[in-house]
């Protein structure tokens, strides 16, 4: 294993280089995203992508993200009509997955066997350098053991995947912090699948109306939505404000059981919610190293990249106010 640090806005073309035939010979690369660092591999390459299922200890059932570096290539390995072209056109690159009908040439390795795709062009200049240095789509999940939070430096994927893959490109840490958003534009309307790094404001103001992820039949497209992603190992409790504190079912009942000089606590409460996204998951690595007996996480507001910081801090706590509920 081999970790290459690179200058983020004018990566080292020979490192590029020599990550690009690492994935063109069936290995595995780390490389960051403007949203959390990516697991790449081959993704026409059912065995190369079958390692990463097993670098992660991921479920096979869960479908994987094509990263390209130009629009053009998703042809390749979608079907992409006017709307998807448009939503392209105008949004990438950026953090932004859309789910379109697959070509027969997607590996079901990717695909999970499902009739679609996921794709995305990163904005992140390593990544696109990298991106454009391949002459095939990098399947990239994120780049964490499965059930952990999302790695966003290189020292988080080397504590998770060190182990497993072949070079780690470091361009520091990722911008946004949170994945790339997920919408579906197979159907009759498009679908958000996973609120991420790019806010439902921005992608109404271009697509129009998005419906969101409502009830079983929804969950059941985004084979990842489904899993309890990443439980802390002290207990998460969520505080709302504007509600009084300690608020919700939590604290109280919990600081009823523990004598109150031994209670120790952290609190995320972060200046704005774009630094939240930014340190969610490095925080939450953090914590786990510190003795304490439970953590108090702000809860944001849906707007903004917010929905998502909201998102992964419910699923964290096994919550269900995450959800956003719309007419
Ligand atoms: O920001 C990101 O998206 C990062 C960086 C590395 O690009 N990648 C990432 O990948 O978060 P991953 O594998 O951790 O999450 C991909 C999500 C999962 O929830 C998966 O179920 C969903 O996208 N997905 C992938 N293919 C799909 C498909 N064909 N239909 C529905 N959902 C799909
Ligand atoms: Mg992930």
């Amino acid at each position: 294993m081999i970790i290459s640090t690179v200058d983020r806005w004018n990566p080292d073309e020979t490192v590029i280089h020599r990550a690009s035939q690492i994935l063109g010979s069936g290995g595995l690369v780390a490389f960051p995203t403007e949203t959390v660092y990516g697991l790449g591999a081959n993704g026409l390459d059912g065995s190369a992508v079958s390692s990463i299922f097993r670098a992660k200890g991921r479920p096979s059932d869960n479908p994987l993200i094509l990263h390209v570096g130009l629009p053009d290539a998703v042809s390749l390995v979608a079907e992409v009509n006017r709307r998807a072209r448009v939503v392209m056109d105008t949004l990438w690159p950026g953090p932004l997955t859309l789910v379109l009908p697959a070509r027969p040439s997607v590996p079901s390795e990717v695909t999970a066997g499902l009739f679609t795709v996921a794709v995305r062009m990163p904005s992140h200049p390593v990544a696109l350098a990298l991106l454009q240095d391949c002459s095939f789509p990098v399947a990239a999940p994120s780049a964490n053991s499965s059930g952990r939070p999302s790695p966003t430096d290189a020292d988080a994927v080397l504590t998770d995947l060190g182990q497993s893959v072949d070079l780690i490109v470091d361009g520091g840490s990722t911008d946004l912090g949170v994945e790339s958003t997920v919408l579906d534009m197979t159907g009759q309307l498009p679908v958000l699948l996973r609120p991420g790094g790019m806010p439902l404001e921005l992608l109404r103001d271009v697509v129009g109306q998005v419906l969101l992820p409502q009830g079983a039949m929804e969950l059941r497209r985004s084979p990842g939505t489904r899993y309890r992603h990443y439980a802390p190992v002290v207990p998460l409790l969520l505080w709302i404000p504007d509600e009084p504190f300690p608020a919700r079912e939590g604290i109280g009942a919990y600081m009823g059981m523990v004598p109150p000089p031994v209670v120790v606590f952290r609190s995320l409460v972060f200046d704005s919610v774009s630094a939240y996204a930014r340190g969610l998951f490095a925080a939450m690595r953090d914590l786990e190293r510190e003795p304490v007996e439970f953590i108090v996480a702000q809860l944001p507001s849906f707007e903004g990249i917010g929905y998502a910081v909201r998102d992964r801090l419910c699923r964290a706590a096994g919550s269900a106010v995450c959800s956003k509920k719309e007419g």
